[in-house]
């Protein structure tokens, strides 16, 4: 497998996939181009730093999503990828470029869906008073931070945190995660069934998880 990785920003998410699959011979995934809308995104420097390419498409040089989409799918199939991983990505894609990359596009997003859809998730989380939160790698469907389940992991919610301190744990444990589903779909052990996913051949490598939800 090879993949393209969107970002936006910071890009530990990226860093994990680099050092735990790329990196990784026993997984056979690489990544083939990290892309980002943003020239300033921390996360192309540590791309660099790997030896992957980056290429930059601004969105604001674009007259409208489609027209910016169209230049994502060109970027991705002319670095030869066949899979992407959002990461951190700032932008709702059209309905058009999410069918079309229908089960080869996964995302994290950091609560546990289908809880706390979309922005400001640990504020809502701690709004709400729950006392797990956590967060998902998912197969796209156009609907955002929607699609079907590959991995979760839960972290407690503390009766002291803030937005801050809940998002530093849920993210030690999305770099548990992210690169654990990519090595499951790399191995061709994932497979979506009725807009559930099935893990064949073998079983859920959980001493990998944090806390795991199965
Ligand atoms: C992560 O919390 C991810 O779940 C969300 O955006 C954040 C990206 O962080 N979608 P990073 O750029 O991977 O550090």
């Amino acid at each position: 497998m090879k993949a393209a990785v969107f970002i936006s920003g910071r890009g530990s998410n990226l860093q994990a996939l680099i050092d735990r699959c790329h990196a990784d011979p026993s997984v056979p995934a690489t990544i083939g181009l990290v892309l980002s809308n943003r020239p300033q995104a921390a996360g192309l420097k540590r791309a660099q730093a790997a030896g992957i390419p980056t290429v930059v498409i601004d969105h604001r040089g674009f007259p409208d999503r489609e027209s910016f989409d169209a230049a994502l799918d060109a970027a991705v199939r002319r670095a030869g990828c066949d899979f992407i991983c959002l990461a951190g990505f700032m932008r709702i894609l059209t309905e058009d470029f999410v069918r079309r990359w229908r089960d080869r596009m996964i995302n994290i997003h950091p609560s546990l869906l289908p809880a706390f859809t979309g922005l400001n998730c640990h504020a809502r989380a701690i709004e709400a008073g729950v006392r797990f939160s956590g967060c998902t790698v998912h197969f796209c469907r156009p609907e955002l931070d929607t699609g079907p389940i590959v991995a979760q992991a839960a972290v407690p919610v503390l009766p002291d945190d803030d937005e801050d301190s809940l998002a530093a744990r849920i993210l030690e444990a999305e770099h548990e995660i992210y690169p654990m589903a990519v090595r499951l779909i790399a191995q061709g052990r994932v497979r979506v069934v009725k807009e559930r996913v099935v893990v064949t051949d073998g079983v859920f490598p959980v001493e990998d998880l944090v806390s795991p939800v199965p």
